[in-house]
């Protein structure tokens, strides 16, 4: 009775806060981007691999293509939207449209950001780590120095309009990675989400349309209520970054994509949450096995005094307080202030589950 009321439910979302007003809903592209962009955009900034496929859906307006990776999460290719906006006369009337993955929402959500002080812009993600993340929260930036997100702004997109029907054509590497941010949702707050993921493990790597809408819509919604009671990451939303505080120096692995790092962290987190006797060991091996059927990496093998150089790094980047964020159980976080030493002297004796 519950889940049919839950399935039945709006598949659209609000944020509305001090970092500005969104609409996020479960839609189809380009039918349903008139509701939200009514005039049309007045730019398009699109992953150019995305554009190659699905150019036929575009709608018309000047195009600025990117190349495809993180590489273009950069202050060059900002300065080069910034030519674009000058040469195609945007005012802040104009509204500037994103359609790729994270790192294409990421840069375009910077430059329309600060172009003019803000001129507004919608999204259309095209990958489920961001159709289920990256899209969501109003967090813009780029990579600098090899920092990432070092340069970044909070604003919200006007509208985030997310067609699962885009996702077919990702490359399974991709759906991996975007489950992970998934699971880690349904980890931090959603125990009856995380039962979904555990029994519709196989339909769900099959993008089978039956599962898709609630798969995103669960992502979406936890990810907007949190974002709606802290919007600037200065309390609740640090729960966000389950796995991720590990996962980043993992990350440092040259070639560790961020999903299979922040499934390494994820599982790290858990054992080490079970080994500071905040959750149940029962519940941390669920959380790895979901992550293995997902075909994602729980090892967590890093000399300690890798992990510890990479932590300090990021310590001091935060001024001095490491917040972790551990399991209490499936569906259950909080965030805690550790220690180095703490964790130093956890590290070398985590179970092994
Ligand atoms: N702003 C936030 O809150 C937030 C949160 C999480 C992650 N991020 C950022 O998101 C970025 C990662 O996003 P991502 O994983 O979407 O990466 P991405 O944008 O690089 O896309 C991954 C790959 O998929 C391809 N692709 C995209 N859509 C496709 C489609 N429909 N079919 C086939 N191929 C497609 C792209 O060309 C690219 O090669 C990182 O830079 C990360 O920092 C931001
Ligand atoms: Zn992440």
């Amino acid at each position: 009775m519950r889940r049919q009321a839950r399935e039945a439910a709006p598949m659209n979302w609000r944020i509305n806060g001090p970092t500005g007003d969104c609409r996020i809903a479960l839609g189809r592209f380009p039918q349903d981007l008139a509701e939200y962009c009514p005039t049309g955009p007045a730019v398009v900034v699109a992953d150019a691999a995305v554009y190659a496929r699905y150019s036929s859906l575009f709608p018309r307006a000047p195009l600025v293509e990117l190349p495809p990776g993180e590489a273009a999460k950069s202050l060059d290719v900002v300065r080069q939207l910034y030519d674009k906006f000058l040469a195609f006369e945007c005012d802040r009337g104009s509204l500037i449209l994103a359609v790729g993955g994270g790192v294409t929402c990421d840069v375009t959500g910077f430059a329309a950001a600060t172009y003019l002080r803000g001129m507004p812009c919608g999204y259309v993600p095209t990958t489920l780590l961001a159709q289920a993340d990256a899209a969501i929260g109003g967090k813009t930036g780029v990579n600098f120095h090899g920092y990432k997100n070092l340069v970044g702004a909070f604003q919200q997109p006007r509208f985030v309009l997310c067609d699962p029907a885009l996702l077919k054509t990702l490359p399974a590497a991709e759906v991996r990675h975007g489950l992970a941010e998934v699971v880690k949702h349904a980890a931090i707050a959603d125990a009856d989400g995380f039962r979904f993921l555990e029994s519709e493990t196989e339909r769900i790597l099959a993008l089978d349309d039956a599962v898709l809408p609630r798969l995103i819509g669960d992502s979406i919604r936890i990810k907007t209520a949190i974002v709606n009671r802290d919007a600037r990451e200065s309390g609740e939303r640090r729960l966000l970054n389950f796995g991720h505080t590990i996962g980043h120096a993992l990350e440092k692995t040259p070639g560790a994509p961020h999903g299979e790092a922040i499934a390494r962290g994820m599982a790290a987190t858990a054992r080490l949450s079970v080994r500071l006797g905040s959750l149940p060991a029962a519940d941390a091996a669920r959380l790895l096995a979901l992550l293995e059927r997902f075909g994602l990496p729980t090892q967590t093998a890093l000399p300690r005094k890798v992990l510890l150089d990479a932590l300090a790094k990021d310590k001091k980047r935060l001024q001095g307080t490491l917040h972790f964020v551990l399991l209490e159980k499936i569906g259950q976080a909080v965030v805690r202030p550790l220690r180095l030493e703490e964790l130093a002297a956890a590290w070398d004796d985590l179970p092994q589950l």
